[in-house]
């Protein structure tokens, strides 16, 4: 593993080998992107921002990392199942209430959980420079994968490889 993602798990290893953000990997974001990568490009780019802007890096991508824990998947067309059509409002909602179930954020980071979707919801407005960096990273990213510009990057592969390594991690924990 490079030295980058190393120092970049170092932040989230808790976080990242946890059973509730594994769960991630079971929805989909975005054409073949599971929630749990689109998380992880966010965090990473997260982590790249923050540090050149000299924010607090782990503030920023703890926040980062929990930003879309909603738990479920947002295209499903069945009624009974579906998760409400007002989805883009009311996610960071559903986040913050997972993350504060399983972990324990700090205030600053379920701000920034409840702020990425700003300026969609109007009244959850960045407060700090760290909840900026994730909003910004959330867009940039949901960008690229949208437009097909995330398939084949040399960054995709990057976000692979370390999905590879907390997957290797949690087979090991669970033996
Ligand atoms: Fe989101
Ligand atoms: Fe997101």
């Amino acid at each position: 593993m490079r030295k980058g993602l190393l120092e970049f798990h170092e932040y989230v290893k808790d976080l990242s080998t946890s059973d509730v953000v594994m769960q991630m990997d079971n929805f989909i974001q975005h054409g073949d992107i599971t929630t749990l990568e689109h998380v992880l490009a966010v965090t990473y780019t997260t982590y790249i921002l923050s540090k050149k802007m000299h924010a607090d890096v782990r503030s920023a991508v703890r926040g980062a990392m929990l930003h879309d824990l909603y738990l479920y998947d947002w295209h499903i067309k069945d009624p009974a199942t579906r998760p409400p059509l007002t989805h883009g409002f009311t996610h960071p909602a559903k986040a913050a209430e997972n993350a504060q179930k399983y972990f324990e954020p700090t205030a600053k980071e379920v701000r920034i959980i409840r702020s990425h979707m700003w300026p969609l919801t109007v009244f959850h407005i960045p407060t700090s420079k760290e909840a900026l960096i994730v909003t910004i990273a959330d867009k940039y990213c949901a960008i690229n994968e949208t437009l097909g510009i995330y398939d084949d990057s040399a960054f995709r592969k990057k976000i692979k490889a370390y999905m590879v390594f907390i997957k290797k991690i949690k087979a090991q924990s669970n033996k």
